[in-house]
């Protein structure tokens, strides 16, 4: 059974105008989104800025309300339920961000940032707590002397670190992870996806990694759902989207990977330039009126591919 199932997601957010407020239309950031997650499955959420990604992933946090659509979670409907206080959904699927900085209270210590959820949502001794943290740090790969620090002491990665050790807490089994190594450098990136993976495994979980790079999140995901203007444009294995893409906009995106051999990079700019072209003149072959973008076709068992 999957573990998460979205169909049909939207979530529009009301333009208001007028001295009145009312509403005179509608943002649709996300506009008709369907896809599963399996238990310790990874799921790439791929799309440039604005294609809504991280709306997609706050619904699903029930930090956005939700317009239309149903998200089951282990077989339950908790659409209606999302918002509220429904402990055991709330502890069930935890969010990892970008903006490691303004994710972290800088004036509490790391202890105690760590410890939060804990007390939150459960009872332990001082003892038990002062337990679980210490784990916590050490499956982040930190010792349990951070604890006694600030966040604010420390780097980017390791920040990083902090959020995850905190995120994991509750021993979650879905982590949406929004860009979680966007803002850190090239060097740091990697290892912060080689310990997301090592958790992964460690404690089973599943996750929706979010990205604008599908260079990233290549070596991370099984399967994968690429996001324009709203809505899914392809959706399939990373075999399907990696080596066989069909819809023109996933290829723009996988030529847009950055190179790291310098020997690829003048063949990949040409490439680029000429896809930048077939972009142009197979516009209308992709997208129908006012960019909209068509429902899902099967393409093979475990590929899809929006087209008329
Ligand atoms: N609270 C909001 N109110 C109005 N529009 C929003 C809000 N949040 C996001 N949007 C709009 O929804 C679209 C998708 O945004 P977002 O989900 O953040 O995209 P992404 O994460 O892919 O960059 C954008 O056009 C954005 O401006
Ligand atoms: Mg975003």
């Amino acid at each position: 059974m999957a573990l998460l199932e979205v169909k049909d997601l939207k979530v529009h957010f009301p333009i208001k105008g007028g001295i009145l407020g009312r509403t005179v239309g509608y943002v649709k950031a996300v506009d008709g989104v369907s896809f599963t997650i399996n238990p310790g499955e990874t799921v790439g959420l791929v799309g440039e800025s604005g294609s809504g990604k991280s709306t997609t992933g706050k619904a699903i946090l029930g930090l956005e309300r939700i317009t239309g659509g149903t998200i089951h979670f282990d077989g339950e409907n908790i659409t209606k339920y999302i918002g509220k206080n429904r402990s055991n959904y709330r502890k069930s699927v935890q969010m990892i961000f970008q903006d490691v900085n303004s994710a972290l209270n800088p004036r509490k210590r790391v202890y105690d940032i760590i410890a939060e959820p804990l007390r939150n949502f459960e009872k332990l001794t001082r003892g038990e707590e002062r337990k679980r943290v210490d784990e916590l740090l050490r499956i982040v790969g930190m010792t349990p002397e951070a604890s006694y620090k600030y966040s604010f002491e420390f780097s980017g990665g390791q920040k990083q670190r902090i959020g995850v050790a905190r995120a994991i807490a509750l021993k979650p089994k879905l982590i949406v992870a929004d860009e979680p190594v966007s803002a850190l450098d090239l060097s740091v990136q990697a290892q912060v996806l080689n310990y997301m993976k090592d958790i992964q495994q460690e404690l089973k979980l599943a996750y929706l990694f979010v990205s604008h790079d599908l260079g990233v999140v290549r070596h991370m995901c099984e399967t994968l759902a690429i996001m324009h203007n709203a809505r899914f444009v392809e959706y399939g294995s990373r075999d399907d989207i990696y080596n066989d893409p069909q819809h023109i906009y996933t290829r723009r995106l996988i030529a847009a990977i950055p190179d790291t051999d310098p020997d690829l990079r003048e063949r990949n700019a040409t490439n680029r330039a000429l896809l930048t072209k077939e972009y142009e003149q197979e516009y209308t072959k992709f997208y129908g009126e006012g960019g909209k973008v068509y429902d899902l076709k099967p393409y093979s068992d475990t590929h899809y591919v929006a087209m008329p």
